[in-house]
């Protein structure tokens, strides 16, 4: 049986024990508003409880895994002490107890990088191009991404993706382990249900402690990396920086920053 739902922009579809999110907004290559992260974030933590999805398969669309947070939204908010914009999904991605399998076709910019970091299995097709340029838009890491990717792939190499917000493309991604296997753009989705119908016949308890056995260790390091770089990037976000990086991607060209201190 199939159930549909969601929002215009978060499908939802469960089907043979998977709950497949899609981001599902192409015109603005899934740029994630707060309502996305909010309905992402309700779909994962009911999925948790729900005893017949066992696996939550993530994707974006053909040819956009996401362009991460809409830029648009974080320059309006009002963001008001205390509160902190898309904090729901970032604990729950991190914390969700069912296996998270994630399908990154085309771009995955920023947080579209950073959840990866939190799947259990990532797969990517041949053009996927993924990117981190948290400091190329006078922000900061998010996520614990400054604690999970130099743990992954040396502090160096990091240090590459983080201080200069280099592109790298699905084969580099791979030998970097953030993705498990490329695969032709045509058979991606396919490959990887294939996966994600694997998980779901596996027992599900077993699943479930073996998930969180791996990720305990760290839990509550990334917890804590978690909340004080969204401190940072909140601040970060109504910087001068930040809102030069802002006005120059919607006029279209560099950003300036050589007035800065
Ligand atoms: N937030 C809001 N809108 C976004 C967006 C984002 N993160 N990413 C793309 N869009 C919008 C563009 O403004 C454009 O809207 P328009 O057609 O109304 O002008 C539309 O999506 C298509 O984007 P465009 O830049 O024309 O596509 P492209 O193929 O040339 O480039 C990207 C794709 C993803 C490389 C580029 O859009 C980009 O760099 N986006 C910003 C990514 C980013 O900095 N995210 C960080 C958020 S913290």
């Amino acid at each position: 049986m199939t159930i549909d739902s969601g929002t215009e922009h978060i499908r939802l579809s469960s089907r043979d024990a998977i709950l497949h999110i899609q981001m599902n907004r192409p015109e603005k290559k899934n740029a994630i508003t707060l309502a996305m992260y909010q309905t992402m974030a309700d779909a994962i933590l009911g999925a948790d409880k729900d005893n017949a999805i066992r696996v939550i398969l993530l994707t974006g669309t053909t040819d956009c895994f996401t362009s991460g947070n809409d830029l648009m939204d974080f320059m309006n908010v009002q963001i008001e002490a205390g509160v902190k914009p898309h904090h729901p999904f970032l604990s729950v991605i991190s914390q969700a107890e069912k296996p998270i399998v994630a399908v990154v076709s085309g771009t995955a910019i920023v947080i579209g990088t950073t959840m990866l970091l939190h799947c259990d299995l990532v797969y990517a097709g041949t053009k996927a191009r993924f990117q981190l340029p948290f400091v190329n838009l006078g922000l900061c890491p998010e996520l614990a991404s400054s604690l999970l990717l130099p743990r992954l792939i040396g502090y160096q190499r990091a240090a590459e993706l983080l201080l200069l917000g280099e592109a790298f493309g699905a084969e580099t991604a791979r030998e970097f382990g953030l993705v498990n296997a490329v695969y032709p753009e045509e058979s991606l989705f396919e490959s990887a249900l294939q996966k994600a119908r694997q998980l779901a016949a596996q027992p599900p308890a077993s699943l479930r402690i073996t998930k969180a056995l791996m990720k305990r260790p760290i839990a509550s390091a990334v917890s804590k990396t978690i909340d004080e770089e969204l401190e940072l990037f909140i601040e970060r976000l109504k910087s001068p920086e930040a809102q030069e990086a802002f006005l120059a991607f919607m006029e279209r060209r560099k950003p300036d920053y050589s007035r800065f201190k």
